[in-house]
Formats: C-alpha cells, sequence, structure tokens
C-alpha cells in the first residue's frame, strides 16, 4: 500500500516515517522543497507537492492508496487561517478525484469554551476533511512530547533557563501531553480502522496534568529547582513575551501556542484508545527521557516552521544530559472519561 507523508519534514511526520516504512507501507514523502528535504535524507522518496496549489497535490496523490495531512501554516504569516482552510479545501477535492482511500489527519484538541484562533482552524480543517469524499480520520492532540515539537521545545526551554518559575493563572489549566510514540502509534493503528469508523477521536496521554506541573516536572528531570513566583494577573498574551525571550521558538509560533493554552482541554469519549488493541501509553516523565535522550543524539531536528525560517532544515541542537534518573510520576494510569460507542 503507498501512503503520501505531507508534512514529511516536519515534527510528527519525520517521527512517523521509519514506523511506516517499518511496518511495510511504501511512503512517498512530500514537501514544497523536494531537493533541500533530499539533499538532508537521499534515502527517502520525495515528492513536490504545495497543498495550496491543486495541480501539485493531485500530481503527488498519484498512485497512492491513503494520505496523511500533517500540515499546518502558522508560520505563514498574517492570513494563516485562511492559507489553512484553502490547503485543506485543495487536499480535499485532490483526494476525492484521486480516489484515495482514506485520510489521516492530526489536529488538535477541542477546549471546553471558545478555541484559541489556532485551534479554530485546527478544528476547522478537521471538519473541511472529513466533509469529502474520502473516509477521513481526525485525530486531536494537545500537547506532544517528543523531539522537535515546537510546543515541548517551549516547556523545555522555560524549564531549563528560567531561574525562578514565573507562574501565571493560566497555567493552572489542564491537558493530557502525549508522547509523539504514542501518537505515531494511534497514527499508524488507523489505517487499519474499517473506514466506516472514520470520525475525530481525541488522542489523549495517560495523565490529566496542569501545565504548571509540566514545567515543574520538567525542571525537576532537568534537575533544576526554579523558585516560584505566581503573577495571576499575567495573561496568555503577555506570557507569550518572557517565553519569546527565553525560548528559541519563534516569537509568532510561541503567542499563537500559548493562546490555546488558556482552557482546560479535556478529552471526549470515545478516544481512539478505546478503539484500539490495549497500549500502554508513556508517561510524562518517561516521554520527557526519551526527548531529551533523541535530542541529544541528534534525533528529529526542530523543523523550520518553529524556529520562524522559510524551510531551511537546522542541525541538531545537543543537549544536556539528563540530571535527574527517578523521577515522580505515575506509570500508565489511564483516568480518561468512560468511553461512549463509537459514532
Ligand atoms: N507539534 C505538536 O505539538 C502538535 C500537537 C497537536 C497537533 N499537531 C498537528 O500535527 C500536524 C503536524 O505538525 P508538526 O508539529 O509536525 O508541524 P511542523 O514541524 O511545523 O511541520 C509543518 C509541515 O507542514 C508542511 N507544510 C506547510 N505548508 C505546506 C504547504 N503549503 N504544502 C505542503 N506542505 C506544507 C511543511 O513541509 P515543507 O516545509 O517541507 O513543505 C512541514 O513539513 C499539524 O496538523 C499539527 O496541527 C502538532
Amino acid at each position: 500500500m503507498r501512503v503520501l507523508l505531507t508534512g514529511a519534514t516536519g515534527f510528527v511526520g519525520k517521527h512517523l516515517y521509519p514506523t511506516l516504512v517499518g511496518a511495510g507501507y511504501e511512503v512517498v514523502c512530500a514537501s514544497r522543497h523536494p531537493e533541500r528535504a533530499r539533499a538532508l535524507e537521499p534515502e527517502k522518496r520525495w515528492v513536490q507537492c504545495d497543498v495550496s496549489d491543486p495541480d501539485s497535490t493531485r500530481r503527488a496523490l498519484e498512485g497512492c492508496d491513503v494520505a496523511y495531512y500533517l500540515v499546518h501554516s502558522l508560520a505563514s504569516g498574517p492570513g494563516w487561517p485562511e492559507r489553512e482552510v484553502r490547503t485543506a479545501e485543495v487536499f480535499r477535492g485532490a483526494a476525492a478525484a484521486q480516489r484515495l482511500e482514506r485520510i489521516v489527519y492530526l489536529g488538535g484538541m477541542a477546549p471546553k469554551g471558545v478555541p484559541s484562533p489556532h485551534l479554530q482552524s485546527r478544528l476547522l480543517c478537521g471538519e473541511i476533511l472529513r466533509g469529502g469524499l474520502v473516509p477521513t480520520f481526525e485525530l486531536r492532540a494537545g500537547m506532544i512530547i517528543g523531539a522537535g515539537s515546537a510546543s515541548w521545545k517551549m516547556v523545555r526551554d522555560l524549564a531549563e533557563r528560567l531561574p525562578a518559575m514565573v507562574l501565571p493563572r493560566w497555567m493552572s489549566k489542564h491537558s493530557w501531553p502525549v508522547a509523539i510514540d504514542d501518537v505515531v502509534h494511534g497514527l499508524l493503528s488507523v489505517l487499519e480502522l474499517p473506514k466506516e469508523l472514520a470520525h475525530h477521536y481525541d488522542l489523549p496521554g495517560p495523565e490529566r496534568i496542569s501545565h504548571q506541573e509540566v514545567l515543574l516536572r520538567v525542571a525537576h528531570l532537568l534537575g533544576k529547582h526554579p523558585v516560584h513566583l505566581r503573577v495571576p494577573l499575567v495573561s496568555p498574551r503577555l506570557s507569550s513575551y518572557w517565553i519569546g525571550l527565553v525560548s528559541d521558538v519563534d516569537f509568532e509560533l510561541a503567542r499563537i501556542l500559548v493562546a490555546g493554552l488558556s482552557s482546560d482541554l479535556d478529552p471526549k469519549p470515545p478516544t481512539l484508545w478505546s478503539l484500539l488493541p490495549p497500549h500502554r501509553r508513556l508517561t510524562l516523565e518517561e516521554a520527557v527521557e526519551r526527548a531529551l535522550q533523541a535530542e541529544s543524539l541528534g534525533g528529529p531536528a526542530v523543523s523550520a516552521a518553529v524556529r520562524g525560517e522559510p524551510g531551511v532544515e537546522p542541525g541538531a541542537e545537543p543537549r544536556p544530559a539528563l540530571r535527574s534518573e527517578s523521577a515522580p510520576g505515575s506509570v500508565g494510569h489511564g483516568r480518561e472519561p468512560p468511553s461512549a460507542p463509537a459514532p
């Protein structure tokens, strides 16, 4: 079975590729700049594909049975929400024209209240793709922990570099951080599900944790013991300025991501996990240890988009050794809401 992997130069795509190949799929990697991608990773098969351009998208999909949609336009400057709508519409049309068997899209988890512009846009892309003729599985993740993830990199930089931990009120909001290994497991497994189950499914990690608890646990794993400074009135918007000062993540991207953290992000049943054979998800500590280890070994590097650069692939950043071997936290205790029957 031939798979088109859009976003193959990105964080999730780089992690997913070896697992797909290991599972026996023939993988065609898509990029707007295939020559550059090929120069860096010549062992992969590359195809030119700009999902805002119907012709190149149709050509890239030729001969493929299924496709992953792992694309976002956050780094493309003002007007990105309109571009995300357009790219999803183009992809939906091209996939239908090629009579694809299924699309797998990784988007974001819906908050209880009004979604931030970023989450709103991710949800809309899912709606557009699922509204087409090709059965589409939309998996919704919150923060993904793994080498090269923008949200993980922000947390890591804050935990590592801030001598005093600044804790605004929005940091007491909760989410279910998930390890990239488990996201990859979900993205692969969904290819085996009956296409009648095509729908949106949340992809939570094993534990509900506040943003500040995530920061404190990561600091602990890095051997840091920052002083806690409670600053209840600092808004997410204001916070993005000091995050921009401390983290290497592109400031505009940090601002967009932080806006998405100001509501609790809780999964709605049925989650993807309830449809799959039992699978033990990594704890936050296990996920963080793997991310730090992968970074120290030069694992999947932060994508150009994360650094706010137009498409130049980075060299991996060397990481300091892990200073804490054992960490508090629990192993795989799923405390998800009970599952309802699949739609
Ligand atoms: N990272 C997280 O923590 C996280 C959490 C939840 C959900 N997700 C979802 O996971 C998916 C992948 O995210 P990521 O973190 O892997 O992104 P990323 O590292 O920033 O990579 C973005 C990818 O999008 C591709 N791209 C952008 N515009 C394109 C276009 N017009 N045509 C074709 N390709 C285009 C880029 O490829 P080229 O530059 O090579 O063309 C790049 O590979 C997104 O849907 C995101 O919402 C991520």
